[in-house]
């Protein structure tokens, strides 16, 4: 993900976080500032379809995003994303961790088809009453 490539990237992050704390600003600073922070953006015809980033500390890293346009999904391109950044972080980290919120079925489906499993709650990770399921996978089983 370049500086260039934040306009197609917010676009898609408004509609598929609804009340996304994300600002460009945010953006900006990781691809600019953050050392650990790795992005991503899937093209198809030379179009932004969907985006990943990662936080790569030592030998763990922790997705930190995951969208695909709406118009684009359904369509196994979630599977790219992940499969990319599982390519990506192996040659460094063990395990790969995330959280996602217990009501977001696509998301948690395409985490278990990838092999995470379930590591527990975090109560109101999201906001009152919006919990987290913890994911994770172990790359090297
Ligand atoms: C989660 C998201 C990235 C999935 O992208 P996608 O390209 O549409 O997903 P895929 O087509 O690869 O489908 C992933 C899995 O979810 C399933 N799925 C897709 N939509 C679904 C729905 N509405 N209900 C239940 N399952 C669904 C698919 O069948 C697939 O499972 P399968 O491989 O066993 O068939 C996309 O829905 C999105 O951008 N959501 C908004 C942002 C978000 O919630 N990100 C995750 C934050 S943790």
């Amino acid at each position: 993900m370049k500086i260039e490539d934040l306009n197609a990237v917010y676009a898609i992050e408004i509609e598929a976080f609804k009340n996304s704390t994300w600002t460009m600003e945010a953006y900006t600073r990781e691809l600019v500032m953050n050392k650990f922070a790795h992005y991503f953006v899937m093209e198809l015809d030379g179009e932004i379809i969907g985006y990943t980033g990662i936080w790569l500390v030592v030998d763990q890293c922790q997705i930190t995003t995951v969208a695909v346009a709406k118009k684009m999904r359904g369509k196994g391109y979630s599977h790219v994303l992940i499969q990319h950044i599982k390519d990506y972080v192996k040659p460094q980290a063990d395990i790969v961790s995330l959280e996602v919120r217990v009501d977001n079925t696509p998301a948690m489906r395409l985490y278990e088809r990838n092999g995470f499993k379930y590591g527990g709650v975090r109560k109101n990770y999201y906001g009152e009453g919006l919990d987290a399921h913890v994911m994770w996978v172990n790359l090297n089983e």
